[in-house]
């Protein structure tokens, strides 16, 4: 077997015994495990590079308390040793544009088009006046522009959303990958209450709970049934 192979097979298998686990042991985490999966997770592809996320390890009992319960008391955050609020963020697109604008300068590569894509495009785009009537506006400009030609057109605060969730779903998804990979289990959950979740975290504008992350080592009791995968005609097509 050749060296990518090895590497494609163990990846498969990792994808494979991923499971959504909703009953874990009292196993401590380490923290070197779970900063190596952090590190592999903050690599996840994000749109425009604005990595929008924020993970919110919740350490302070009382916090945790409470956070079980907005997680309406699933087995999974109630006995896993470890919970992780994932936050998906709006408003960090300018500090995080203003980041990556300063790191091209400093490595001497900025290009004209990287300036106003991302001192420009993106502040257009992420605008969206008092009580997103500016991205209602915008959205409907471009809907008509798109009747001409191809236009751009996620640009209302729910497309802004949808962006940020994206990115940050994709940032879970590596890190419950790369946590199966460490030899521990995670259960993702929207299963919670948005409002209490926020508040309980103190969240500025702009900024929501994507999900929760349960993670420990599974209980023998924690995996629910065997794996259901709808045909894969469904899931698949070519055209
Ligand atoms: C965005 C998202 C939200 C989920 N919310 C919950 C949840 O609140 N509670 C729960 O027990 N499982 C939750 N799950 C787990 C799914 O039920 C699970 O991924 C699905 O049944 C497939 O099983 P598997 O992950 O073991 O392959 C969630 C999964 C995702 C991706």
């Amino acid at each position: 077997m050749t060296e990518s192979t090895e590497t494609a097979t163990t990846f498969h298998r990792i994808a494979e015994e991923r499971r959504t686990i909703r009953a874990f042991l009292p196993d401590p985490l380490p923290q070197e495990v779970l900063d190596r999966c952090l590190d592999s997770a903050l690599r996840a592809a994000s749109s425009s590079n604005l990595q929008p996320w924020e993970f919110v390890i919740i350490k302070d009992p009382v916090v945790r308390k409470q956070a079980n319960a907005i997680c309406f008391e699933q087995r999974g955050p109630q006995t896993a040793p470890v919970l992780i609020a994932l936050v998906t963020h709006r408003e960090t697109q300018k500090r995080h544009s203003r980041f990556i604008l300063d790191t091209l300068k400093e490595r001497g590569i900025l290009r004209k088009s990287q300036e106003q894509y991302w001192s420009r495009l993106m502040p257009l785009i992420y605008a969206q006046g008092p009580f997103g009537i500016l991205g209602m506006f915008k959205k409907a400009a471009s809907r008509l522009v798109s009747l001409f030609r191809p236009m751009h057109n996620m640009l209302s605060l729910a497309d802004l959303r949808v962006m940020t969730h994206k990115s940050s779903a994709l940032a879970a998804a590596t890190f419950m990958l790369a946590l199966k990979a460490e030899g521990f289990d995670s259960c993702p959950m929207e299963g919670f209450d948005p409002w209490r979740a926020k508040k309980l975290l103190g969240l500025p504008r702009g900024a929501e709970v994507c999900m929760f992350l349960a993670v420990g080592k599974r209980a023998e009791t924690g995996l629910w049934w065997e794996r259901i995968l709808v045909p894969r005609a469904w899931t698949v097509r070519e055209i």
